[in-house]
């Protein structure tokens, strides 16, 4: 394994953070009726979570002497007020962070911190799916 094949693998999961950031904040903006009461919070949780994954994320890169990407992941955020859509489009984004993020864990060796930090990104990942799919 290459450093420059982690470096590739957590810019993927940089790009995706800085996507559902995004997607979190726009659903955020956007939800309305009743369930915005719960789901304006929630996402807004989300939203921070992410930001803050993103910088965990691109500490490791940085530690690893690679380039951080600056842009999101292209993949296209659904504009919607219906929070059934949101939360949807919410899971997909999770459980494609988790896989993520198992991914780039199998392919840290040697660095214990690193590694750490990872799997933190990745089990909380993990209660987003799981927390999202109880809101459906
Ligand atoms: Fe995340």
């Amino acid at each position: 394994m290459s450093d420059s094949e982690l470096i590739e693998k957590l810019n993927g999961g940089l790009g995706w953070e800085l996507r559902a950031e995004a997607l979190y904040s726009h659903y955020s903006a956007y939800v309305k009726g009743i369930n915005r009461l719960h789901l304006k919070p929630f996402f807004d949780e989300e939203a921070s979570e992410s930001h803050t994954h993103a910088d965990m994320v691109r500490t490791a890169i940085v530690k690893l002497g690679g380039v951080a990407v600056t842009e999101r992941d292209s993949t296209k955020i659904v504009h919607t007020t219906d929070y059934k859509v949101m939360l949807k489009e919410a899971l997909k984004t999770e459980q494609k962070a988790a896989a993520g993020y198992e991914g780039v864990l199998s392919l840290i060796k040697g660095d214990e911190e690193m590694y750490d930090s990872i799997e933190q990104i990745y089990f909380q990942e993990l209660r987003s799916v799981e927390e999202v799919t109880q809101l459906m």
